[in-house]
């Protein structure tokens, strides 16, 4: 079947769904083009103020389980490559204080933005912070023929009336497309979308969520260079705080969400979509195997959409949330039930169990419930890697 992924968002056409990030991987326009041959279908780029940033050293550090001596110590004996797919692959998270671009605005409106439209892709400029500084920067930055811009809220954070202020002074100095790149650290974000909506044209959610503190201990020192040593938490920890920000801005406005937050693979973007979202961003997914991982991923949404009969993204938007019960589901114990045939007899479910419900039988080496004891947690149900185990659903 025919797979369409080209998208619109508030009138900007995108080659496919999945996006650059504000962030190193879109620091200028050579790493821009570079993502384009990396099969991106638009370009976000670094955030942008009046004032280059000054930059802390060192600014990024991936969290991962597999820097634990023992691992690092096999990779070694093996085989490099066997190392960076541990780092890589096993990284759950990345702490980072990079703030913004620490080029000059100048430079981007004289070489970068035309260095990265020279790609043929829709190009979203990033800026912030103040009403003052997006009333000057602003303007500019559409001369420079950008298609639309995000605006980052990262350091006004969650004031609904600073926020206001900012969204109205950008609505009033471009015409094109403006997005709001929402913090996560919002909390009712339903509500805010709908106080904010009238200013801007689609939603961007999340940024990274902080400050965090991250300590070697080997050192007894934190690896990352800024004030306190803090940096801010993104990757694929971060990812079912996106994917609850991104489902309550879709239920706040009916303008496009472009969600953030731990994409590495077309399951989690196709996750994003159900919902609501209309395409997604890449940013320590792209840092930790590089440029090449949107065409990556992008291949995979393909690949899945295909093997469920759909034909675009737009058969999976928003498809979620309907399922989002506004009450709790029930509080009865309702044991799962097992499909023997999916059913390895890995035992997995047994060994997670802590109410010592479910067991393999040794006879017929498939897994058994016991519905006396099981509590109806849900933990077997989704350790299952063969998806042996459900809960009945009602419709
Ligand atoms: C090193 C680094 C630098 C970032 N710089 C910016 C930035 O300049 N502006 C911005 O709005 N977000 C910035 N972000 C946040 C990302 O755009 C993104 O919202 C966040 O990292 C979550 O996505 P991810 O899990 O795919 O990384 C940065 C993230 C990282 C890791």
């Amino acid at each position: 079947m025919a797979i369409d992924l080209t998208v619109d968002i508030a009138g900007i056409p995108l080659k496919n769904p999945v996006l650059t990030a504000a962030g190193p991987t879109s620091r200028d326009g050579e790493t821009l083009a570079e993502a384009a041959r990396g099969g991106v279908g638009g370009l976000v780029a670094k955030t942008i103020s009046v004032k280059p940033a000054e930059v802390p050293r060192p600014n990024m550090q991936t969290l991962d389980r597999g820097k634990s001596q023992w691992l690092l110590a096999t990779a070694m004996q093996h085989q490099i490559v066997h190392l960076e797919r541990i780092q890589v692959r096993g990284a759950y998270g990345l702490l980072n204080h990079e703030l913004w671009s620490d080029k000059h605005y100048q430079k981007w409106l004289d070489y970068e933005y035309p260095r990265a439209k020279e790609t043929g892709l829709a190009l979203i400029a990033s800026m912030g912070y103040t009403p003052d500084e997006l009333k000057k920067l602003a303007p500019l930055v559409q001369k420079a023929g950008v298609d639309g811009i995000e605006f980052s809220t990262h350091y006004i954070e969650t004031d609904p009336k600073v926020f206001n202020d900012v969204a109205k002074t950008l609505k009033e100095s471009v015409d094109i497309p403006i997005f709001a790149k929402m913090s996560p650290h919002v909390k009712d974000l339903t509500v805010f979308t709908k106080a904010v909506d009238r200013y801007v044209d689609g939603f961007v959610a999340i940024n990274t969520l902080g400050p965090c503190l991250h300590i070697d201990i080997e050192t007894g020192r934190p690896l990352l260079g800024g004030p306190g040593g803090v940096g801010w938490l993104s990757g694929p920890a971060i990812k079912p705080l996106a994917i609850r920000a991104v489902a309550d801005i879709a239920r706040g406005t009916t303008k496009p969400v472009i969600g953030v937050g731990g994409v590495s693979t077309g399951a989690d973007a196709i996750e994003f979509f159900m919902v609501g979202a209309s395409a997604v961003q890449v940013c320590t997914a792209a840092i930790l195997e590089g440029q090449s991982v949107y065409g990556r991923i992008v291949t995979e949404i393909a690949e899945f959409l295909d093997s469920h009969g759909h034909t675009s993204t737009e058969d999976v938007h928003g498809i979620a949330l309907k399922h989002l019960p506004s009450e709790t589901l029930r509080i009865e114990s309702l044991p799962p039930t097992v499909n023997e045939e999916a059913c390895s007899g890995c035992g997995l479910c047994s060994k997670s169990c802590i109410y010592s419900a479910i067991a393999v039988n040794a006879k017929t080496t498939k897994a058994q419930v016991n519905s006396e004891l099981c509590y109806g947690c849900g933990v077997c149900v989704s350790i299952c890697p063969h998806r042996a185990l459900s809960f009945e659903t009602s419709g």
